[in-house]
């Protein structure tokens, strides 16, 4: 009898995690592209904002992200910061910590379509905390 407890806990344990994956699953694509987008244009720019999100996990999140207990949230950038970020040599907020060396023009370009492109968190740019210390 205590085996058969043992076996349905199992088996619920085991749905849910199921329904766990596939809610997740179930969310969507990750990026907002624009609906006059073609689709073949759409799997395109979200291949590019692919590559763009891990470069800025690479070299953006520890100074930019927001933690919580449960994720690593990504602020919304506006156009105008991801377009001034853009011109990064003219951009002191920036020239100690984004090296030429360290960030090509190009991992800056996938960089700002991924920005440009995710999923709205709802949470604006603040001053990041960290990069005082950085300095
Ligand atoms: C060492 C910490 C640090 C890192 C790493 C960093 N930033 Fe920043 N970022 C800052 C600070 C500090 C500011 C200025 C905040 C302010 O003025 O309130 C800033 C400002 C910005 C702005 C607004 C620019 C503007 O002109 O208003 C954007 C966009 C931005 N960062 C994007 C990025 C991206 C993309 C990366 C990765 C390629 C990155 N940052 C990496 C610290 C950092």
């Amino acid at each position: 009898m205590k085996n058969t407890k043992k076996i349905a806990m199992l088996v619920m344990l085991c749905m849910l995690a199921i329904a766990c994956h596939t809610a997740k699953k179930a969310q969507g694509p990750a990026y907002e592209l624009p609906e006059a987008m073609k689709p073949e244009v759409k799997t395109e720019y979200a291949k590019l904002c692919d590559k763009g999100k891990i470069l800025y996990d690479m070299n953006c999140a520890k100074c930019h992200n927001t933690e919580t207990k449960h994720a690593s949230l990504i602020p919304d950038f506006t156009q105008d910061q991801i377009r001034g970020y853009e011109i990064r040599v003219s951009n002191p907020k920036h020239e100690m910590s984004l090296l030429e060396e360290q960030i090509t023009p190009e991992e800056l370009g996938l960089i700002s379509t991924f920005l440009m492109y995710k999923k709205k968190t709802g949470i604006t740019m603040v001053k990041p905390a960290k990069a005082d210390a950085a300095k």
